[in-house]
C-alpha cells in the first residue's frame, strides 16, 4: 500500500465529463460534492480511535493506518478541486448544501462520539471496495476514457479505497467489536449520504434543464437516473446484504477488482509516493 501524490488537473474538466451519461455524471458529481469533508470525518474518526488499540498491535497495520489517513487526505483534496471548478459552473446553490452536510459530520464528531464516528466510517468504507470493482468491472464504457481528468479522478480513488479497504473495519472490529451497533451505523450512513447524494444529483440535473444544458423532458432524465441507480446498485446491493452484513464479513477477502493493480502501478510511476509517516 502506498499514498500516492496524484494530483490532477481540472482547469478543463467538464460537468459532463462522460457526455452519453448526464444522470450518471451528475449522480457522480453530487457524491463528490461531500467527499472531502466525509473524509475529514474519517480521519479524525480514525486518528481517535488509533490511541485506543491494544499496546500489541502490530506495527505494519498501524503503518497501514497512516497510509489510510495520508490517501483520504489526498483524495479530499482532489474532491475539493474538483468541487470547486462544479461551483464555479454556475450552481450557486450548491455551496449551502455542502455546508449543511459539514455541519453534519462536524455534529457526528463533537456529539455523538467516537465509536459512532468510526462505525459510520466504516459504513462508508464498506463500499469502497464495492465501488471500485463496479468501476473497473462493470461500469463499462462509462468509465472507460481514462485519460479524462475526472474518470481518473474516481478510479484512481476508488482503486485506493480497495487498498485500504480493512483500516476501518480492523479498527472498530479491534476497539469495539459490536455487530448490531456496526450494521445500525452501516444503514444509518448509508441514508444519510445516499440520501443528499440523490437530492444533490437531482437539483444538479433539475438546474441544467433550466439552463437548457439538456432536453426539457423531467421524466426522460428521470428514467435515466433510474436506470443508474439500478446499475449501481444492483450490482451492489447483493453483495453488501449477502456478505457485508454478515458478522463474519471480512473486506479482505474481497477480490482484486481487475486492473487496479496496473492502474495503481502507473499511478505510483506518473506523479510519485509520498514518504510513510
Ligand atoms: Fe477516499
Ligand atoms: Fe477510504
Amino acid at each position: 500500500m502506498q499514498a500516492r501524490k496524484v494530483d490532477l488537473d481540472f482547469s478543463q474538466a467538464k460537468v459532463y465529463w462522460n457526455p452519453a451519461d448526464p444522470e450518471y455524471c451528475q449522480l457522480l458529481n453530487a457524491i463528490s460534492s461531500m467527499l472531502p469533508d466525509l473524509e475529514g470525518l474519517l480521519i479524525k474518526a480514525v486518528r481517535d480511535t488509533v490511541p485506543l488499540l491494544p499496546a500489541s498491535t502490530a506495527e505494519e497495520f498501524r503503518r497501514t493506518v497512516r497510509l489510510f489517513v495520508q490517501q483520504e487526505g489526498r483524495h479530499s483534496r482532489m474532491h475539493k478541486k474538483f468541487n470547486d471548478m462544479l461551483v464555479a459552473e454556475g450552481y450557486d446553490w450548491l455551496p449551502g448544501m455542502i455546508a449543511k452536510m459539514r455541519a453534519d459530520f462536524d455534529r457526528f464528531h463533537a456529539t455523538k462520539g467516537p465509536k459512532f464516528a468510526l462505525a459510520y466510517s466504516e459504513g462508508f468504507e464498506t463500499f469502497g471496495p464495492l465501488v471500485s470493482t463496479f468501476f473497473f468491472e462493470r461500469a463499462g464504457v462509462l468509465m472507460a476514457d481514462w485519460d479524462e481528468p475526472t474518470t481518473y479522478l474516481w478510479l484512481w480513488h476508488f482503486a485506493e479505497e480497495y487498498e485500504h479497504r480493512t483500516v476501518c473495519n480492523y479498527l472498530y472490529r479491534e476497539v469495539y467489536d459490536d455487530y448490531w451497533y456496526r450494521i445500525y451505523a452501516f444503514w444509518y450512513a448509508t441514508i444519510h449520504l445516499f440520501g443528499y447524494s440523490f437530492r444533490v444529483a437531482l437539483r444538479l440535473l433539475a438546474t441544467d434543464r433550466r439552463r437548457g444544458r439538456i432536453p426539457a423532458s423531467a421524466w426522460r432524465s428521470r428514467l435515466n437516473m433510474g436506470r443508474v441507480l439500478v446499475k449501481l446498485f444492483g450490482f451492489m446491493l447483493p453483495k453488501i446484504l449477502l456478505n457485508c452484513m454478515r458478522p463474519s464479513y471480512d473486506p479482505a477477502r474481497i477480490p482484486q477488482p481487475k486492473h487496479t493493480l496496473a492502474f495503481l502501478e502507473a499511478a505510483s510511476q506518473r506523479y510519485g509516493v509520498a514518504e510513510t509517516a
